[in-house]
């Protein structure tokens, strides 16, 4: 059986090969893609097939994914494009004779308002009209989304617009590892929606956490929508990055990235990482 991972030159796409390495699927039968493939060299080096892929090149895609029966499509970056990238991925996927598509999705995409979903809803409706058995991923906010602002949070503090809403973030490694146990299975998994998320927490405990690792005070401060977003561009980030960001924020106010965390946990076989587990490493590296 031959698995391709899509993004495997992205930091979500390498945990998963990495998960698919460790859980003993051969490294000759794993096809890692994407377009930066010289990142990938050191996984050519332990055997892995490695193979270019752009989403915008249908034929890069189709090569791709010649003599593949399961791909785990982790979907793009480029926001805005990848409707038009993800289909033109589903649409090689068929003619290669691929058998089973994971798909990284986001929290209750066929009903969300987050703006980021629109492109995941379009995506879920290609898999389905496409006749490929698929299992959605849906994956909330990752962890490394505040972890990586551990910086700016002991600077200037923590900013936002979620007001007391909660969210479901987990380690990106943890959902790339459950992605890989639905890739990697032999069969199975066709059909199933998981709803994939860690242990809530606010942005009161998210400040909390970042205090203890510290051993600084950080404190949340929570703004409307508008002004957030107003912070954010003030601080660099361009008006679509802005936008995209406090929507985030109102989502999670509004409780769409909010899910039990029964789906991640039974595909990991474990508890995913913590809050503050998370920090604690960020705060080492
Ligand atoms: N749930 C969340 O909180 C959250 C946060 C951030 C992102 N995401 C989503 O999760 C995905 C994976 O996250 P990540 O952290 O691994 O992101 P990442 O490190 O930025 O990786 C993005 C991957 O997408 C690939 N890609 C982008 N455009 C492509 C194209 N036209 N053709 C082929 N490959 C293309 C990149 O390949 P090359 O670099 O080789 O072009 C790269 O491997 C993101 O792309 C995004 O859809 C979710």
């Amino acid at each position: 059986m031959t698995i391709a991972v899509t993004g495997a030159t992205g930091h979500f796409g390498r945990h998963a090969v990495e998960a698919l390495l460790r859980s003993g699927v051969p490294a000759n039968q794993i096809v890692a893609t994407g377009r930066r493939t010289e990142v990938l060299n050191d996984l050519a080096d332990r055997g892995v097939l490695v193979r270019r892929a752009d989403y915008d090149d249908e034929a890069s895609l189709r090569e791709a994914f010649t003599g593949v029966d399961r791909l785990l499509l982790v979907s793009g970056s480029e926001v805005g494009q990848r409707e038009r990238q993800h289909t033109n991925a589903i649409a090689a996927a068929k003619a290669a004779g691929v058998r089973f598509i994971a798909y990284t999705s986001i929290t209750r995409a066929d009903t969300s308002r987050l703006l980021l979903a629109a492109e995941h809803r379009a995506t879920e409706q290609a898999l389905a009209a496409s006749g490929i058995p698929v299992a959605l991923l849906r994956n909330s906010w990752y962890l490394e989304n505040y972890t990586g602002q551990l910086p700016t949070y002991t600077q200037h503090g923590i900013a936002g617009a979620a007001r007391d809403g909660k969210v479901s973030a987990a380690a990106r490694a943890d959902y790339a590892q459950a992605a890989a146990a639905v890739v990697g299975a032999e069969d199975g998994h066709a059909g199933a929606v998981y709803e994939l998320g860690g242990a809530p927490f606010g942005m009161t405990e998210l400040a909390e956490a970042v205090s203890t690792v510290t051993g600084q005070q950080v404190r949340y401060t929570d703004l409307p929508v508008e002004q957030y977003q107003a912070v954010l561009v003030a601080a660099g980030l361009p008006a679509a990055v802005a936008q995209v960001y406090a929507d985030g924020d109102r989502g999670i106010a509004d409780g769409e990235l909010l899910v039990d965390g029964a789906d991640l946990e039974k595909l990991l076989g474990r508890t995913a990482t913590s809050l503050l587990d998370a920090f604690t490493q960020a705060s080492r590296s």
